[in-house]
C-alpha cells in the first residue's frame, strides 16, 4: 500500500485517537487514508487496552470535507461496485469498540457519513454537517442514504439529501444527528467524560450491548428480541457478570477481566 501518513493514532488510557490529517484537503478522504482508517480500525479492534476509538479531524477546519472529488472525477461505474468507503464504514459501524466521532469543522459527504458510523457523535459550535453529493451529480454512496434517516428520520434526512443544506452543531443536536453540543474548548471534557463512563464498563458488555441494538435495529421485533436475549445469555456466563452483580452487592467498583 501506498503510504501517505494522513491517519494519526494515539493510545492513550484506553482510549485510540485517530486523527485524520491532510489539511490542505481539509481532510478529504483519499484512498490512501481510507486505506489507512482500516489499517487504524484494525490495529485498534486487536488492542485488548483500548475501549474507545475517537475519530476527529486535525486543522479545526475540518472533520473530514469528504471523498476526494479528484479522485471521484476520475472514477468509472464499476469502480462503485466495490466495497470502497461504504465498506469501510460498515468495517466502523461493527467495530468490537466504542466508535466516538469528534466533529469540530466540517463533516461532509464521506465526512459526514463517517460520523453516522459511529456509535456516539459529538459536535462543535465550529461543526458544520452536510450531503452535498447530489452537487455533484451523485449521491451519499456510503450508507448516508440509510443511516441519516435511521438516526434522523426520513423527511429530515430528504430533505438534507435534496437540498445538500449545510447545518451547524446546534442544529445537529436538535434533530439528533449528534448527542452531545458543546463548545469547541470543551471538546477534550465531553469526550474525556463520556468515554470515562465505558471505560468502566467491561468489554464483553460493551460488544454484546453494541451489537444488540445494531443488529437488531433492522429485523423484526421478534428476531431482535431473541439476539437480545442469546446476547444475554453468553454475558450471563463470563466471569464480569458474576464481578459486575458481586460489585454492587459489596460496594464496591466493579473490576472487567473481559473474561
Ligand atoms: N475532495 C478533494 N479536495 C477537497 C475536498 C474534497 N472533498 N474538499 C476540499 N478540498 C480541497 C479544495 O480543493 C482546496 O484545495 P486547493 O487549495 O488545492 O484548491 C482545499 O481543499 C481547501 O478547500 P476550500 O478552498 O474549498 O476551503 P473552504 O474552507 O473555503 O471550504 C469546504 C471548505 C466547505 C469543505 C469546501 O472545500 C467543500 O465544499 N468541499 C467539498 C465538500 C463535498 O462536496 N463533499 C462531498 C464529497 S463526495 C462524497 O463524499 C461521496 C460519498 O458519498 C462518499
Amino acid at each position: 500500500m501506498e503510504q501517505s501518513n494522513y491517519v494519526e493514532a494515539v493510545i492513550e488510557s484506553g482510549i485510540y485517537w485517530l486523527t485524520l490529517n491532510r489539511i490542505e484537503a481539509r481532510n478529504a478522504l483519499d484512498s490512501n487514508m481510507l486505506d489507512e482508517i482500516e489499517r487504524a480500525f484494525g490495529e485498534a479492534e486487536k488492542n485488548q487496552d483500548v475501549k474507545v476509538i475517537v475519530v476527529q479531524g486535525a486543522g479545526g477546519k475540518s472533520f473530514a470535507a469528504g471523498a476526494d472529488i479528484k479522485q471521484l472525477n476520475a472514477k468509472k461505474p464499476l469502480e462503485a461496485l466495490v466495497p470502497g468507503m461504504q465498506g469501510l464504514y460498515r468495517r466502523v459501524e461493527n467495530c468490537n469498540k466504542v466508535t466516538i466521532a469528534a466533529v469540530d469543522g466540517y463533516a461532509l459527504g464521506g465526512g459526514c457519513e463517517l460520523a453516522l458510523a459511529c456509535d456516539i457523535r459529538m459536535a462543535t459550535n465550529h461543526a458544520k454537517f452536510g450531503l452535498p453529493e447530489l452537487n455533484l451529480g451523485i449521491i451519499p454512496g456510503a450508507g448516508g442514504t440509510q443511516r441519516l434517516s435511521r438516526v434522523i428520520g426520513k423527511g429530515r434526512a430528504l430533505d438534507m439529501i435534496l437540498t445538500g443544506k449545510i447545518i451547524d452543531g446546534e442544529e445537529a443536536e436538535r434533530i439528533g444527528l449528534v448527542t452531545y453540543y458543546v463548545q469547541r474548548e470543551k471538546l477534550k471534557d465531553k469526550i474525556d467524560e463520556v468515554s470515562g463512563h465505558i471505560l468502566k464498563k467491561g468489554p464483553i458488555a460493551i460488544q454484546l450491548a453494541k451489537h444488540a441494538v445494531n443488529k437488531g435495529y433492522d429485523l423484526d421485533i421478534e428476531t431482535a428480541l431473541w439476539i437480545e436475549k442469546l446476547s444475554q445469555a453468553v454475558a450471563f456466563g463470563t466471569d464480569d457478570k458474576q464481578e459486575g452483580t458481586a460489585a454492587f452487592i459489596e460496594k464496591r467498583q466493579a473490576e472487567f477481566q473481559n473474561k
